[in-house]
């Protein structure tokens, strides 16, 4: 007798029994950061404690065409326990198609839909944060991807496309129909640049109306007193963390420990130099390998930088959208690990990685210290 027929009769189960379910609840999130979002980093990020990671977005078509460097992003490092990929499209056949690929292919514990993505090229294309504009191609792709995938479907948005007319509790009905596994709302609008604080009141206003499923909360989170008010504020399950754990990674201890951890200099060069090695084990050692290892270890310098240690602040804690004046540090490395220029980045990765070869420039994707061009490139 074939294994089929001793199945007991009855109606054809829909729905997929998820092979892992994840209790998201109360645990710190990485956020999805393209270019620096890379697994060295998330290495990082994992020794200081973060619980969820995530990689840098997807692109369906990309992942469909073979693209290597897409599916690089899907990669996970063993100390990853719960490790996520984004994916971002507009086609439903390509996102579900995608999703069979990755689900055959990887080793993910969940799959991120990207509804949040700002830039034209996406948005016009009617990808990620043109998808909640669609309702029923939405509604359509994410029962698609939660029939291919064993693994749960989760879903980031920003409020809405305009600041002052959030659209976001809208879809509360359709992820709750549709049982996604965890919400994240960036509490910004798509036109919304980095110069205005996240609307987490909004955030509250959301959370009263979810009952079903965890949602976490997102955006601007630098410090465990931010972390506490935010959560108590809000009442969100749980808090996706992008830009303070570029700025300062150890925040995740800081949260665990809800205290602050005035990092010596020195500390911070090791992480570095723990950095550059995990890089050049993902990259490679040979030239290529090095010099992708510096250009990353750049990319982030261009946010952390932007860390004002806890010993020579005045008070403390420092903001995310504040800026500093120019200070100097308590030593050398610190003042030289302030400086916001690209020239002294290279200098101290040259400490690390030494010298730069002659023809090394270095431009930042994310241009982070210049907030009205702070945007994310995706592509
Ligand atoms: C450099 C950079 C890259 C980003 N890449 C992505 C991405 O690939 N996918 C995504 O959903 N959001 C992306 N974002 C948005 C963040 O995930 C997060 O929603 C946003 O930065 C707000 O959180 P924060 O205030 O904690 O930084 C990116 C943000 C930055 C600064």
């Amino acid at each position: 007798m074939s294994v089929e027929a001793e199945k007991p009769l009855g109606p054809i189960d829909t729905e997929r029994p998820y092979k892992k379910l994840i209790d998201f609840r109360n645990k710190t999130y990485l956020a999805p950061l393209t270019t620096v979002g890379n697994l060295p980093f998330r290495r990082i990020c994992k020794e200081y404690g973060v619980d969820i990671t995530c990689g840098e977005m997807a692109m369906a078509k990309n992942l469909l065409h073979g693209q290597q460097s897409e599916w690089a992003l899907t990669k996970r490092h063993a100390s990853e326990d719960i490790f996520g990929m984004q994916i971002c499209g507009s086609k439903i056949d390509q996102v579900v198609k995608a999703c069979e690929l990755i689900n055959n292919e990887t080793d993910v514990d969940f799959v991120d839909l990207n509804m949040g993505c700002p830039i034209d090229l996406v948005f016009k294309a009617g990808a990620g944060s043109a998808l909640p504009e669609s309702r029923g191609k939405m509604v359509k792709m994410i029962k698609g991807m939660q029939t291919v995938l064993d693994v749960p479907v989760t879903v980031k948005f920003r409020t809405g496309l305009k600041e002052n007319t959030p659209t976001a509790h809208k879809l509360i009905p359709r992820f709750e129909e549709l049982n996604v596994g965890l919400c994240t709302i960036h509490g910004r609008s798509r036109m919304q640049r980095y110069t205005k604080s996240a609307n987490w009141d909004y955030i509250r206003s959301l959370k009263q109306e979810f009952t079903k499923i965890p949602l976490f909360g997102n955006g601007d989170v630098l410090s465990f007193e931010d972390y506490n008010n935010c959560k108590a504020q809000s009442g969100v399950d749980g808090i996706m963390i992008g830009r303070g754990a570029l700025i300062k990674p150890w925040i995740f201890d800081e949260i665990k420990e809800q205290r602050h951890w005035d990092i010596s200099s020195r500390e911070r060069l090791d992480m570095l130099k723990r950095f550059c090695n995990y890089g050049l084990e993902h990259w490679g050692t040979d030239s290529q390998g090095v010099n992708n290892t510096r250009r990353f270890l750049c990319e982030w310098q261009s946010f952390l930088y932007r860390y004002v240690p806890v010993g020579v602040m005045e008070v403390v804690p420092q903001k995310l959208n504040e800026r500093a004046p120019p200070y100097f540090g308590r030593d050398e490395l610190e003042t030289l690990m302030a400086s916001p220029k690209a020239a002294d980045w290279v200098k101290l990765s040259e400490m690390l990685l030494g010298p730069a070869p002659e023809d090394f420039t270095f431009v930042p994707k994310h241009k982070a210290n210049s907030f009205e061009v702070m945007i994310y490139i995706y592509i």
